[in-house]
């Protein structure tokens, strides 16, 4: 008897690689925003691989955290090539997924029945969130502290609970060694296992109804006499082998980042950061990195003190609305279609607006308020602009995708 039968009655490994890959039908139109699910899941293990081989020299202690990473970054062989790796790896991560959710939004891969596939990409989005916050203290320079010192203090604006809340989160009352040890098992064990989780659950729901595509058509409403969708081919090896083309394109740009220009000048790797931390010296411009600003500034963009309960507690309120906008997308979305290529002019229009006020807001985040570095208005006149914008395109979508004048979807992929 082969090892494979052997391995087969014991545990059912020819039957899951034929039903998740060989015989896995998936549509046969995929392009290129379709490499950005894989891309995501080969960063994810590239971070917990340089993540294990960083926390072998990185010691998480207020004394020893900044000077441990020095140690990576000069002693510790290719030490900082694994730091790079990490460090970069982390705005790829949020990059491919960006994408990867842009994808869902273009060709309506969030509606009917894909809805919990979508509704679990949002929390491992959150999820991921946490772990880039958690993550970004243990190198404990300055801006890691303030970074947290500020976020942590966004939970004293909520009422009556806010102060002690805000308090326990820290273990202290600053950020201190106390809050440093607790982020760092977060960030090492808590939210990696919660992520790898995640991403399991979202592949299964995933394989359950089947890939969409860029028509936005269920190709398993056509199928041949086999049962076979006559518009899918099987995942392997289709898909694996255009899937390994995309790791190596992608492995090419991102090395060449993390060799020749690893900060990508304060965008991956902030200056402040290069100052161990100093509870009596605040950074110039305390901001988080790049992937975070959006929601930064649509804190900052509340600015209206006579709101009831202050500003602050507003910003906060608005942040995280802003996040919670998209669990409510699958049925905010009223279009008869999915795809962006059979939806209407209105459809196309806000998803750009969109797209471009995102992009705007994250970057409103890095600058300060006051000054204008945009045309016509101050930073904050335009992230309040951008508030606007971006609250508008979730709130009024069942009324302009049920507006929408699209057009017929064909029966098979184009
Ligand atoms: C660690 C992060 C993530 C990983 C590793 C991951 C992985 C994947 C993979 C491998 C696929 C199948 C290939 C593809 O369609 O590109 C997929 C599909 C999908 N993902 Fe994710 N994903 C992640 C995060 C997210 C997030 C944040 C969202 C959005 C909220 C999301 C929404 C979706 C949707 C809607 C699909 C189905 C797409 C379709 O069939 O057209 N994913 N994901």
């Amino acid at each position: 008897m082969s090892l494979m039968n052997w391995i087969d009655d014991r545990f059912p490994l020819t039957k899951v690689w034929q039903e998740h890959m060989a015989q896995y039908y998936a549509p046969k139109n995929f392009n290129i925003w379709y490499y950005f699910g894989s891309l995501a899941l080969v960063v994810l293990v590239l971070q917990i691989v340089t993540g294990i081989l960083l926390t072998m020299h990185y010691k998480p202690d207020a004394d020893l955290a900044f000077a441990s990473v020095e140690y990576i970054m000069r002693d510790v062989p290719a030490g900082w090539f694994i730091r790079y790796l990490h460090g970069v790896g982390s705005s790829m991560f949020f990059l491919m997924v960006y994408l990867h959710m842009f994808r869902a939004m273009l060709y309506g891969s969030h509606r009917n029945p894909r809805e919990l596939i979508w509704l679990l990409g949002i929390v491992i989005y959150v999820a991921l969130m946490a772990e880039a916050f958690f993550g970004y203290l243990l190198p404990w320079g300055n801006m890691s502290y303030w970074g947290a010192q500020v976020i942590v203090s966004l939970f004293g604006a909520i009422p009556w609970i806010g102060e002690p809340l805000a308090e326990w989160i820290r273990g202290d009352f600053v950020i201190s060694d106390a809050t440093l040890n607790r982020f760092f098992a977060f960030h090492v064990i808590l939210l990696p296992l919660l992520l790898a989780l995640l991403v399991y659950l979202h592949i299964v729901a995933l394989h359950k109804v089947g890939s969409n595509n860029p028509d936005g058509i269920e190709i398993k409403k056509n199928k041949d006499k086999d049962g076979i969708p006559v518009d899918g081919i099987p995942f392997h090896p289709y898909y694996t082998v255009k899937d390994t083309f995309g790791v190596a394109v992608f492995m090419t740009v991102f090395l060449g980042i993390v060799f020749f220009v690893p900060e990508l000048d304060g965008w991956f790797l902030e200056k402040d950061n290069f100052a161990p931390a100093d509870i009596l010296q605040t950074p110039p411009e305390i901001v988080p990195l790049w992937y975070l600003t959006p929601y930064y500034s649509i804190l900052r963009a509340v600015t209206f003190e006579w709101l009831p309960g202050g500003a602050k507690l507003w910003g906060v309120i608005a942040m995280g609305a802003a996040i919670v906008m998209f669990f409510f997308l699958p049925w905010l979305d009223r279009a008869k279609v999915r795809s962006i290529r059979y939806r209407g002019w209105m459809y196309k229009t806000m998803l750009m607006l969109f797209a471009v006020d995102f992009v705007m807001l994250g970057y409103l985040g890095t600058v300060n308020p006051g000054h204008v570095n945009l045309v016509w208005f101050k930073n904050v006149t335009w992230a309040q602009i951008g508030l606007v914008i971006y609250f508008a395109f979730f709130l009024l979508m069942p009324i302009y995708t049920k507006l929408d004048r699209t057009k017929p979807e064909p029966d098979r992929v184009r």
